[in-house]
């Protein structure tokens, strides 16, 4: 049985907590936060250990893998933190708020041979490993164009009522670096590898210290170009949608299923899987299923029988398009 410790006790680690409860080879020993009340309160629900401290839960050599799940800002330290005392690691999205930090977390991972991966939940949707397959078989022969259209909606609350939401040192990035990180993600692994991106990004309704609005172009290195809008302030909040078009067909998804799709030139109809309204307006409207899938890629790469699908490289890729889109919009 692997042993998982989780840090930082909020929203989404009630999502970690479920999907580690899921997994047939795990358990839940305990969980740390920097408010010790949190962390009390968290392990009261969870039934688990309430460390003293981060630290405390570093060093219980039970402990196997770490779920790190603290404001973006403190991921990078808190990954090198755990990879240093020998353990395995689950790291929220995004995985750094800069590709130095990136790279700092891949070198420790190099230098300690543990594994990492980093949290790209949508990977593992059915229909986005279905689309992902018909890339590979060319199924929309030579593919040209995308998008990437994400108008949320997060309220004014969103941000007040958080310490770290919407500031620089600690979110990094507004709607690109929080919420689009995602769909840029579904980009890369589908379409990718991106080549370059630039673009423009403005704070339009919220009084934050970050973006709520993006819009960019990008190329890919098969010659592909893409769009991308991301915001935080179209009310009231719309499911993302990507459109992957190809001189044979397309395949346009809404969140994470397949809404139209079209292979060698015929129309497939695709079954309504009745899917969820997402997180187009409400940030907390998660399931733990794709969360869990991705752990038990991440016990079943310890055990060298499947490759880990979302590594500390791969989790890099998109910050690496969001910061070419940051760095081009203040150069602009
Ligand atoms: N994969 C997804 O779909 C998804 C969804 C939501 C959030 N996230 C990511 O999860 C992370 C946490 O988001 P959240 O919504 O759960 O935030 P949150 O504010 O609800 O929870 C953060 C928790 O971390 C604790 N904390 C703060 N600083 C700490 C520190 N230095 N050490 C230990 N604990 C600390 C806080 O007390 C709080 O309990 C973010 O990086 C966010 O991007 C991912």
């Amino acid at each position: 049985m692997y042993k998982f410790g989780i840090l930082g006790c909020g929203m989404i680690a009630n999502i970690h907590a479920d999907a580690v409860k899921e997994l047939e080879n795990a358990t839940l020993c305990g969980a740390a936060d920097h408010s010790p009340a949190a962390a009390e309160r968290f392990a009261e629900k969870h039934g688990c250990h309430a460390y003293a401290s981060y630290a405390e839960m570093l060093a219980d050599g039970e402990i196997d893998a770490v779920c790190i799940c603290t404001p973006s800002g403190f991921h990078a330290e808190n990954a090198i933190a755990a990879l240093e005392a020998g353990k395995h690691v689950v790291l929220e999205k995004p995985m750094a708020l800069s590709t130095a930090d990136a790279d700092r977390i891949i070198e420790t991972c190099d230098r300690t041979g543990k594994l990492l991966t980093v949290i790209s939940q949508l990977r593992f949707a059915k229909d986005i490993q279905w689309v992902k397959r018909l890339i590979a078989d060319g199924s929309f022969g030579r593919i040209s164009l995308c998008g990437l259209h994400m108008k949320y909606y997060r309220a004014k609350e969103y941000y007040s009522s958080s310490p770290w939401k919407g500031t620089l040192k600690f979110d990094g990035g507004g709607a690109l670096m929080n919420q689009g990180i995602h769909g840029i993600d579904l980009l890369e692994y589908l379409v990718g590898p991106i080549k370059a991106a630039c673009g423009k990004i403005a704070t339009l309704c919220h009084d934050i210290e970050v973006e709520d609005t993006a819009v960019a172009t990008v190329e890919f290195e098969s010659g592909a170009l893409g769009l991308i809008e991301g915001s935080t302030c179209a009310y009231p909040g719309f499911e993302r949608r990507i459109e992957i078009h190809g001189d044979e067909g397309y395949v346009i998804l809404r969140e994470t299923l397949i809404e139209k799709l079209m292979i060698g030139g015929r129309e497939v109809s695709v079954e309504s899987l009745g899917g969820k309204a997402g997180t187009a307006s409400d940030p907390t409207a998660l399931g733990c299923h794709n969360h869990r899938m991705q752990m038990e890629n991440l016990l079943a790469a310890i055990e060298g029988r499947e490759k880990l699908l979302v590594d500390c490289r791969e989790g890099k890729k998109a910050i690496r398009v969001i910061e070419s889109i940051y760095h081009s919009s203040a150069e602009a």
